[in-house]
């Protein structure tokens, strides 16, 4: 008998009380947070779907596998395990650990990157992105036009436009170091690349002598998209595809926090052995010995676990049919998102909902902040607010003005997302009386974090 309802692949062993609170309640907490919702205190928050970076539930396995973590400060056997499941999906040569994915940019970058360079990708998220610019250089954007087009159903919306990469490579490559592909692409719409595009990549990055680096935060559901949805895919192991992901490239930047399922932790692993030892010691000088890198000897067993766990196919098709789910049922409301669902979150399209709100208002903030007030759920804007400011100060309109609602993995249930999407839909529904926000403080870099908002009349 073949059972239509995918269930959670788990039962629950430890449970966490979530708060509820008033509309009075909320409405307050938001203006005291200065409108921002990164400064409300978790405690405030009904339904958390700010991120699902470090927020999923680890396994039995996982916290019995934090006893196993041996805390010496060089050569621990944690290590040795970390290691060895690293390599075991990735193929590359050295691992490094670091205590998030950010500290694997910086590493990264720092070691390779001189002032006005270029770093083309699909799309590169937040960190990543002011990691590059830090190091005075530019992160071009390269995704297919399709991938801008939020109703746009489209396979592989993370893909890399490889004409606009071969124009970028023919005109500037002496100013490339390296090329990277986000896996699934974040700031996009959480939409995965096929192995086809990454392959084209190859042939370009082989031909004009780049490196290829993937962003490979989301490895697992991006391997899961391409089982389902590209020709010739659909018999092989979500891991057999992830390993051959990896293969196509000369290494990763990682955030165990996503696809890792566990709460801090990341690594950046590479073939080549002179960045390797300049990233080593550029680790040893900010993170950690290089056997630990800023991480417990238990978290690095967490991830060594968790590396195993995120592959399985009964975890991975209830991961992405949850989030579908969530899609579903606001498409069927007349709900604008990114479609097709992505494989961390579902992005409302804010521009769509709202379009009385100008770009310079933040028509995202609006959205996220309303979702709050009504039902208690944060979300993040992704739009304006995140990536309008250019290094020189001024302000230009993102491509899209979204807010995505990410799910945490393992940790809500159906009730829980049917709750979200009734939220949502009532907020829809209410559209016409939300206004937009202007800057009252914002600091220099990543300002969405920290700004503060005043509402519009
Ligand atoms: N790359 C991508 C694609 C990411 O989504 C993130 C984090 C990072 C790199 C940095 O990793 O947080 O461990 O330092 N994204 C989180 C998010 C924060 O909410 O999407 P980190």
């Amino acid at each position: 008998m073949n059972f239509r309802t995918i269930i959670e692949p788990f039962r629950i062993k430890s449970v966490e009380a979530i708060a509820f609170t008033t509309r009075e309640e909320r409405a307050e907490a938001l203006r005291a947070a200065g409108s921002n919702l990164f400064r409300l205190p978790a405690a405030a928050v009904l339904i958390d779907l700010l991120t699902d970076s470090g927020t999923g539930a680890m396994s039995a396995a996982q916290w019995g596998a934090l006893m196993q973590g041996d805390e010496s400060y060089a050569g621990s056997r944690s290590f040795y395990r970390f290691e060895a499941a690293v390599r075991d999906l990735t193929g590359f040569k050295h691992v490094i650990p670091t205590h998030q994915g950010r500290a694997a940019e910086h590493i990264l970058f720092h070691t390779v990157l001189r002032p006005g360079q270029i770093v083309p990708s699909n799309n590169h998220f937040d960190t990543t992105r002011a990691n590059i610019e830090a190091e005075g250089c530019e992160a071009r954007d390269l995704v297919i036009p399709e991938g801008r087009v939020p109703a746009l159903i489209h396979p592989f919306k993370g893909n890399v436009d490889l004409g606009a990469l071969e124009r970028t490579l023919a005109e500037a490559g002496d100013r490339v170091p390296l090329v990277m592909a986000t896996i699934t692409n974040n700031s996009g719409g959480g939409q995965p690349v096929s192995l086809e595009n990454l392959r084209g990549i190859r042939v370009l990055c082989d031909r004009y002598h780049k490196p290829l680096f993937l962003d490979a935060c989301r490895f697992a559901e991006n391997a899961y998209f391409v089982k389902m949805r590209e020709p010739g895919q659909g018999s092989r192991t979500p891991k057999a595809i992830a390993q051959e992901t990896f293969s196509l490239a000369d290494g990763c930047t990682m955030s165990a926090k996503k696809d890792g399922l566990a709460n801090i932790g990341g690594f950046l692993a590479l073939n080549d052995d002179r960045w390797a030892e300049e990233a080593r010691n550029l680790l040893i000088l900010t993170e950690g010995f290089p056997t630990y890198g800023g991480l417990a000897g238990y978290d690095l067993e967490a991830i060594a676990r968790g590396l195993e766990e995120v592959v399985e196919e009964p975890y991975l098709r209830y991961r992405i049919r949850s989030i579908e789910y969530l899609g579903d049922k606001l498409t069927a409301a007349g709900v604008p998102t990114i479609r097709p669902a992505g494989g961390h979150a579902i992005y409302l399209d804010a521009k769509a909902l709202l379009p009385h709100i100008a770009t310079l208002e933040y028509p995202g903030v609006a959205l996220a902040n309303a979702l709050y007030v009504e039902a208690g759920i944060r979300g993040v804007e992704i739009g304006t607010l995140m990536f309008g400011r250019q290094p020189d100060g001024t302000e230009v309109p993102a491509p899209m003005e979204l807010v995505r609602l990410a799910i945490p993995r393992r940790v809500y249930t159906q009730s829980h997302i049917d709750y979200v999407a009734e939220g949502v839909i009532e907020v829809a529904r209410k559209k016409d009386s939300i206004r937009g926000y202007r800057i009252a403080t914002s600091p220099a870099v990543l300002r969405h974090f920290t700004a503060t908002f005043e509402p519009l009349p």
